[in-house]
């Protein structure tokens, strides 16, 4: 009985969602051509046929690359900008968006062209009435230094930075590799989150390092946490959100997690549902409930706490948030 309608209308906040998994075909062939990238794909069938991924590495595989068609501030700009036009449609209010500087910075853009063409966008957002914020994420698989150098450039962009996060692959790469650079950034006043992955080879230990040495406000998947009780009662207690995102789960685990997704939500933690990389796994925030909704028992309860939640685990100032709530 659960409508794709209703879904799509119920006001929500996207609060997992990377920049550069908003990257569609169509766009990726106009910047391709507009720059001069050999991208090795030249209809938008063949580039989706190229989209082959059954695990978080295959798809990193195809995703950094792909990034290669930004080379502007105006090209980060219009990426940014379509993907809100996209979730108009979806009621999407609010958006924190994820973005990977070192995957620009690493093959020769500046900072700065990647902050301004994005930051344009959050201004800009207004006009679409949606209302929008900047995650910066370190890349995990990047050294602590590298993430170290990259908070020295965002710190004179510092105003147009709401958090901080740790994404890209988590295998080797625990939370602790990035803990000075982490604690910089929280006395620094940022928000700070961390991806905690499906699955990994030592999730619940990933999971406690982030809540407990590295004391993040949420985390982004983190639905291996059913694992330990203790745990579930302190997100409980902390008001700690968790960001899930079934289909890209579905990808890249071949398990939508819905089961553990639904179980937390009811017994009261914070649990949201997102689309992370909309472009790549084919779903954007409302697909991604109904997804969940086709695959397991859900209610239209479920949905309106799941919306709400959205609202209560965002970094909103707490007057903003009630205004939505
Ligand atoms: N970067 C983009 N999507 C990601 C994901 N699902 N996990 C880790 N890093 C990512
Ligand atoms: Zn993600």
């Amino acid at each position: 009985t659960l409508t794709k309608e209703f879904i799509k209308g119920m006001p929500k906040a996207e609060l997992h969602l990377h920049l550069e998994g908003t990257l569609e075909p169509d766009l990726k062939l106009v910047l391709a051509e507009k720059n001069q990238i050999d991208i090795g794909q030249t209809t938008i069938a063949e580039i989706e046929k190229s989209y082959q991924f059954d695990s978080l590495p295959s798809f990193l595989n195809i995703y950094y690359p792909a990034m290669n068609v930004l080379q502007v501030e105006e090209d980060f700009y219009q990426l940014a900008m379509a993907y809100l036009t996209k979730v108009k449609a979806h009621n999407v209010r609010y958006a924190e968006l994820f973005f990977d500087p070192q995957a620009h910075t690493s093959r020769g853009i500046s900072f700065e062209t990647v902050i301004n063409g994005y930051y344009r966008a959050v201004t800009d957002s207004h006009t679409l009435g949606i209302e929008t914020a900047l995650i910066m994420c370190f890349l995990r698989d990047m050294s602590a230094e590298s993430a170290a150098e990259t908070f020295e450039q965002a710190l004179p962009h510092r105003d147009k930075i709401l958090g901080i996060g740790l994404d890209s692959d988590e295998h080797g790469n625990p939370p602790g590799k990035f803990k000075a650079v982490f604690k910089r950034a929280k006395e620094a006043g940022f928000h700070i989150t961390m991806h905690c992955d499906i699955d990994q080879e030592n999730s619940i230990g990933n999971i406690r390092e982030a809540l407990l040495d590295i004391q993040v406000e949420r985390l982004d998947h983190g639905t291996n946490i059913v694992e330990d009780r203790e745990l579930v009662e302190y997100v409980k207690e902390q008001g700690i959100g968790l960001t899930c995102c079934p289909v890209s789960n579905g990808f890249v685990v071949d398990d939508m997690k819905g089961k553990e997704i639904l179980d937390l939500l009811r017994e009261g933690v914070k649990v949201t549902v997102n689309s992370d990389d909309p472009a790549y796994f084919q779903s954007y925030i409302s697909d991604d409930i109904f997804a969940l909704s086709e695959n397991y028992d859900m209610t239209p309860a479920d949905v309106v706490l799941l919306a709400e939640n959205s609202f209560a685990i965002s970094w909103l100032p707490e007057a903003k948030k009630s205004s939505y709530l």
